[in-house]
């Protein structure tokens, strides 16, 4: 365990203990340059764009990978103390990985594995034995790491797939700090979860934590089948903070007999964002763009490139759109902003061809001298720029086949200053549980529908837009990424 000497930035947030934030990605990728200087990049993804506000605002420890492979831990943490810790409200924590570890625990078990499966694709799964032994061996590292910066007392919060079996790793070696997990992406059915070889030392790991929250009541009704699939008497009590859960005898639970779960549906710094928006760069961006555009249609779409994030059925609704409606072309169109992700990955690879083929397909068909029907951008944005399309856009496209909770469909609506403008959700998105009420539901894999959507969309009367506008941002507002740490906290007992 680490001396309790503490850094200015570290200090703690959690009933006067510190907050160490653990994940597989930490906020910034490094890159060495040929001159063996260090450049570093924002991650993607919304695990980062939700946790970062909370650091900022809390201070204390973030565990994880910068995003390189083969170099020291030593080296690592020098660039990350001079290029980052130095000015930053929190400081982080390099975790090294190999390149056989980013091979076999990241691109292999948690995104070939564990990240399809658990989005209902188990048929792409590959499951390698190798993939889960190198899983244990680089959870066991995190917990290394952790052990050597823990304090007595410190509050220890695990986040997602890649690293469900820290807690059981920590307490092998004598760590017995409070240990809880968020999950980012849904936990599938008992019968999807099943496929996985390992299914029970997935489950029995995740028994090490004191607390699980998940993101929706859905999920944690599978997670609550699945241990009572595994064990024979599992006792739930229902409380203000979660559900209690004691497993008999026969459960096995190493550590602790009685493990609570909870719903806590991750959010966005919804003020952060509506600052962004109103900033003069974005508000420069947005007559940029409004120019461009004039008074066409502007239907938005912003996914990492990924599978599950429906791309293809999205273009296919688009296309039949564009058949159906013959009257609407040169008077919309799409703008698919695609931010690369996972570009080693045989499926990422695959997608990435099969979606610009489907662009090019339905260009090629529709297009007219001056109109595009669909623009698609490889790229990632800051944040200016991505609230400046969230603005101009008149309709968000949010269509993933499935999806933990996809913070775009919120940000869209935050960065919706004037209430003008109308969200597309696929029902298999988290956050389709808060906003189903107010945004027009689809199933992507119905493309007839979705067109039907958008169509119904273009037409929608005004004050009917800003009503469903208001009622969304007023739900977000109401429940921003503050409260939702808040309630993670108190749920897990943190501050006991
Ligand atoms: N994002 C970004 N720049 C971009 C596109 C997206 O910073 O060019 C951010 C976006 O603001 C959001 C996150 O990436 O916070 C995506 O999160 P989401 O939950 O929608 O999906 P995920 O990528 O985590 O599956
Ligand atoms: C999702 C996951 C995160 C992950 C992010 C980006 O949001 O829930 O854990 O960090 O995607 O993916 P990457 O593989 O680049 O970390």
């Amino acid at each position: 365990m680490a001396s309790q000497d503490s850094e200015s930035n570290e200090v703690s947030q959690v009933g006067g203990r510190r907050l160490i934030m653990v994940s597989n990605r930490l906020p910034v990728s490094l890159e060495r340059l040929d001159d063996d200087q260090w450049r570093t990049h924002p991650a993607a993804g919304g695990l980062v764009s939700a946790l970062d506000p909370v650091m900022r605002q809390r201070g204390g420890v973030w565990v994880g990978w910068p995003g390189v492979a083969d170099e020291t831990t030593e080296t690592l943490r020098d660039v990350l103390d001079r290029q980052y810790n130095a000015t930053s409200d929190y400081r982080l924590e390099p975790v090294a990985l190999t390149g056989d570890d980013i091979a076999d625990f990241y691109e292999g078990f948690s995104n070939e594995v564990i990240w399809p499966l658990f989005h209902n694709r188990f048929t792409v799964c590959r499951f390698e034995p190798d993939y889960w032994q190198a899983y244990q061996r680089v959870n066991r590292e995190f917990a290394h790491r952790i052990s050597e910066v823990a304090h007595t007392g410190d509050f220890v919060w695990v986040h997602d797939y890649h690293l469900v079996n820290v807690a059981d790793e920590l307490r092998a070696l004598g760590v017995d700090n409070r240990a809880s997990f968020f999950q980012h992406i849904p936990f599938p059915t008992a019968d999807i979860f099943c496929n996985l070889p390992w299914w029970r030392e997935i489950v029995h790991a995740l028994l090490s934590y004191d607390f699980i929250g998940l993101q929706t009541v859905a999920d944690r009704t599978n997670f609550l089948d699945v241990l009572t699939m595994m064990f024979d008497r599992v006792e739930t009590e229902a409380g203000d903070r979660g559900i209690d859960i004691s497993i008999g005898d026969e459960g096995l639970v190493r550590h602790q007999q009685q493990l609570r779960i909870g719903t806590l549906p991750i959010s966005i710094d919804y003020d952060h964002i509506a600052e962004v928006a109103a900033s003069e760069e974005s508000v420069a961006c947005v007559e940029r763009f409004r120019e461009g555009w004039g008074d066409r249609t502007v239907v938005v779409g912003v996914d990492r490139l990924d599978y599950t994030k429906g791309l293809p059925e999205k273009f296919e609704a688009f296309r039949e759109l564009l058949t159906r409606y013959p009257e609407l072309r040169s008077h919309i169109t799409l703008q698919q902003h695609v931010v690369p992700s996972r570009q080693q990955v045989p499926q990422y690879i695959e997608q990435k061809e099969e979606i610009e083929r489907l662009v090019g397909e339905i260009n090629g068909e529709f297009t007219q001298p001056g109109w595009v029907p669909i623009h698609y951008i490889f790229h990632r944005m800051d944040q200016p720029e991505l609230m400046a399309h969230y603005q101009v856009a008149d309709i968000a496209l949010v269509t993933p086949l499935k999806d933990g909770m996809n913070l775009v469909a919120k940000e869209f609506c935050a960065a919706k200053r004037d209430g003008n403008g109308v969200l597309i959700l696929s029902e298999f998105a988290g956050s389709a549980a808060e906003l189903g009420e107010h945004a027009l539901l689809v199933n992507p894999h119905d493309v007839v529908s979705t067109a039907e959507r958008i169509h119904d969309a273009c037409r929608m009367p005004v004050e009917e837009r800003r009503q469903r506008m208001q009622a969304m941002r007023e739900i977000i507002s109401a429940h921003n990424a503050f409260d939702w740490v808040e309630e993670f906290l108190r749920a897990a007992g943190a501050n006991q």
